[in-house]
């Protein structure tokens, strides 16, 4: 198993890409932390979770927007489970809109969730992890934070946000051997891509080199991989999972 005697706090884990994380970490000996602002949706993957794996899973009714819930999960995590080695800041809203027509209110949501709630989440394991001397962070990113995209002028700024905040978390937390690195996935079948119409799909593929779009599982391997031993001198860095969008 590659996270033994590990503790993961997944952010956004309810549902999608966060909740096949939770799986596949908890399947390689990881205990399991996930939070999400859909209570209903966290009951049922923590259920479902513990059903596969039999380990037992952590939740906490938590938005990342908020500096205190993230602060009052971690150390609800720390007093349970001893410890915190890895943090993935996967929770992630979309507004889109073209510019003329995005409001304040759909800049500032996407902005909050993505760039902040990392942040904060951030923030609220630097102390801890410090103290450990050891500790990996994964950022949920995306290709449109690397090459942009009409119509979601706040979610790429987000992104792109979310890469450069990674670069330097690496940076600042290397000395106390701490990791820092960002997927950015392309276009992954989940509720969040469910949103698309058909012919936005079909648009989208044709960019795709590999011609289909990808799993959760796709994003969960790479995740696995960056938050492993075997990543352990890999940080700072943005690895694209995307079927070959980006080259
Ligand atoms: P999803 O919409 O299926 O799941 C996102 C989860 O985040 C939901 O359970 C939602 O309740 C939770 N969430 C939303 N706001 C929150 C908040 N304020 N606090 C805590 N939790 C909150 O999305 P999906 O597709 O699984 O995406 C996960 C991450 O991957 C996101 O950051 C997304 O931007 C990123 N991503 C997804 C891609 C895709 O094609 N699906 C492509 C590139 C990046």
């Amino acid at each position: 198993m590659r996270l033994e005697n590990r503790v993961s706090m997944i952010t956004g884990g309810a549902r999608g890409i966060g909740k096949e994380i939770a799986m596949l970490f908890a399947k390689e000996g990881s205990e399991i932390a996930i939070c999400d602002v859909d209570e209903e949706a966290l009951s049922a993957a923590k259920q479902e979770i513990e059903g596969s794996t039999g380990r037992k899973v952590l939740t906490g009714k938590v938005d990342v927007t908020s500096l205190k819930e993230a602060e009052a999960f971690v150390k609800k995590i720390l007093d349970n489970l001893g410890k915190l080695d890895i943090l993935v800041n996967n929770a992630g809203i979309t507004r889109d809109n073209l510019l003329l027509r995005m409001t304040e209110e759909e800049w500032d949501a996407v902005l909050d969730v993505n760039l902040k709630g990392a942040f904060n989440c951030i923030k609220a394991v630097t102390r801890p992890m410090m103290k450990q001397r050891s500790g990996n962070i994964v950022n949920m990113a995306s290709i449109i934070g690397i090459m942009g995209n009409a119509g979601q002028a706040n979610y790429s700024a987000s992104k792109g946000g979310l890469i450069a905040l990674t670069k330097t978390v690496a940076k600042e937390l290397a000395s106390r051997n701490i990791n820092a690195n960002a997927i950015a996935p392309g276009f992954i079948q989940t509720d969040m891509t469910d949103k698309l119409t058909d012919e936005m799909k079909q648009n989208l593929l044709k960019f795709v080199p590999l011609g289909r779009m990808g799993k959760t599982d796709d994003v969960a391997n790479l995740a696995l991989f960056l938050a492993g031993n075997e990543a352990s001198y890999i940080t700072g860095q943005v690895v694209t999972v995307d079927g070959g969008m980006v080259m």
